[in-house]
């Protein structure tokens, strides 16, 4: 475990054609993986995950539940090949991103950049009486109330984090149906540096409600880390050149880039198509922050509401045609962490941060998934604006229908292929079709 040597390169071509063994295989030489890695990431005996272990993470434990692990290849984030593990159920995914990834090689590779890694802590304030005195006052208490947060948390103080602004917000009634009157906000910002910050923010927003109750005259009722992180942000741009969205042909490649830039904008413009669009980008964003022991769901929340900041719910990345190229880029919060957690006790995890990503630090584990939200946004718009989604999808999904129809070992690859070559992915259809391949197994050619 632990193997910092970076990768030479994420080019592992027919790597989506190997067996599962072929790929371990080459995952241990690029990654450096131990055998310890791989039983961790295979499940071993043990399943990655030990119901002991299991049984201390959540309540209630009964077991423990199995998903597809998959690597994305080709991907270079700022000059740096990554392989990247990713835990998902839906097929093409892996695919699009190692797609994605391709074509964005091809041009400077993806670049990121991030803010400081500063989270929100709110304190909810009812019954304030003079909101403007009230504001002032926990204004001038802002020393005070900062060094009284950080005396919690001295670690994250040692580290260069810790509380370091406060920040009041007055909330008015939204419509006639809201009981309520005016309320006061307080925000805490925390740098939490490489914690996702939950637990840190959490702790230091309730030792200050009351503080914050003496100073303004209030009563409070929530104290409670926002997951609209919206002061640690990653930015990850990438440009793709018109030869290689054309396939050698940069004519061509003008014009899916015109058919990726039509689609975008429609996202941008409209929420019902900014849905689906966004859906994509956390396609692989979720699958990565499963695969490193994220809450993603922490992060689902964040992006989403961060995508209707402007009062109207947009398209979290936008892609542009340009002189050089097909130029994207995606801004989106990043609330995730590489202490504590998930991360300590989870062998898969473990190997899949520290050996195969060989990520130190929140930061750069934050980069790389808003790069695989870009890379896999390139992917699926490719696709919508050119042959459509169907085509990839289905010839994936067909591997699921033939193990379902009850394909056995090879039989399911030829049955998958006679189903894409058909265009027919029914179980009924599947069951017949693979009757007929069994009977001609039977029954050679004379
Ligand atoms: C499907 O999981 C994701 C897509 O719908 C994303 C998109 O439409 O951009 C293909």
């Amino acid at each position: 475990m632990n193997n910092h040597k970076p990768i030479d390169t994420s080019r592992i071509p027919g790597f989506y054609k190997m067996s599962t063994a072929g790929r371990l295989q080459e995952l241990s030489r690029a990654a450096g993986c131990s055998p310890e890695d791989i039983q961790a990431l295979t499940g071993g005996d043990e399943k990655g995950l030990s119901l002991e272990v299991a049984d201390r993470m959540v309540e209630n434990v009964v077991g423990v539940f199995g998903l597809p692990m998959g690597v994305g290849v080709n991907l270079r984030i700022d000059g740096r090949d990554c392989l990247v593990p990713m835990v998902v159920e839906e097929p093409s995914v892996v695919a699009g991103l190692s797609h994605g990834a391709k074509l964005l090689r091809g041009g400077e590779g993806i670049t990121t950049e991030t803010t400081e890694p500063l989270m929100i802590g709110q304190i909810q304030v009812m019954d304030v009486s003079d909101f403007r005195r009230a504001q002032e006052e926990i204004h001038k208490a802002t020393p005070a109330l900062l060094a009284a947060a950080n005396e919690l948390d001295p670690a994250l103080l040692a580290v260069g984090g810790g509380a370091e602004d406060i920040e009041t917000r007055v909330l008015e009634p939204t419509d006639a149906d809201d009981p309520l009157g005016t309320m006061l906000v307080v925000h805490l910002l925390v740098d939490v540096r490489d914690a996702m910050g939950a637990n840190a923010i959490n702790t230091m927003v309730e030792k200050l409600a009351p503080r914050v109750e003496e100073i303004t005259g209030g009563r409070v009722r929530l104290r409670i880390l926002s997951n609209l992180a919206d002061r640690r942000l990653v930015t990850a741009r990438g440009l793709v050149p018109f030869e290689l969205l054309g396939r050698g042909n940069p004519l061509l490649g003008r014009e899916v880039a015109a058919g990726i830039e039509e689609a975008s904008v429609l996202a941008e413009r409209d929420p019902y198509r900014a849905a689906t669009h966004n859906k994509g980008i956390m396609n692989w964003v979720d699958a990565f922050l499963v695969a490193t022991g994220q809450d993603w769901r922490a992060v689902e929340a964040g992006a989403h509401a961060f995508a209707a900041r402007l009062g109207r719910y947009t398209a979290l990345s936008r892609w542009r045609v340009t002189e050089e190229g097909l130029r994207g880029e995606i801004t989106m919060p990043m609330a995730v962490g590489t202490v504590g957690g998930v991360l300590k006790t989870h062998p898969a995890v473990q190997a899949a941060v520290h050996t195969v990503l060989k990520v130190r630090s929140a930061a750069q584990l934050g980069r790389i998934a808003a790069a695989c939200g870009l890379t896999q946004n390139l992917a699926a718009l490719r696709a919508l604006a050119t042959e459509g989604i169907q085509r990839g999808h289905m010839g994936l999904h067909a591997r699921n229908v033939a193990a379902a129809a009850g394909a056995q070992g090879e039989e399911i690859d030829r049955l998958a292929r006679v189903l894409s070559e058909m265009g027919v992915y029914d179980a009924a259809a599947a069951s017949a079709a693979l009757s007929r391949l069994r009977q001609q197994r039977r029954q050679p050619a004379a």
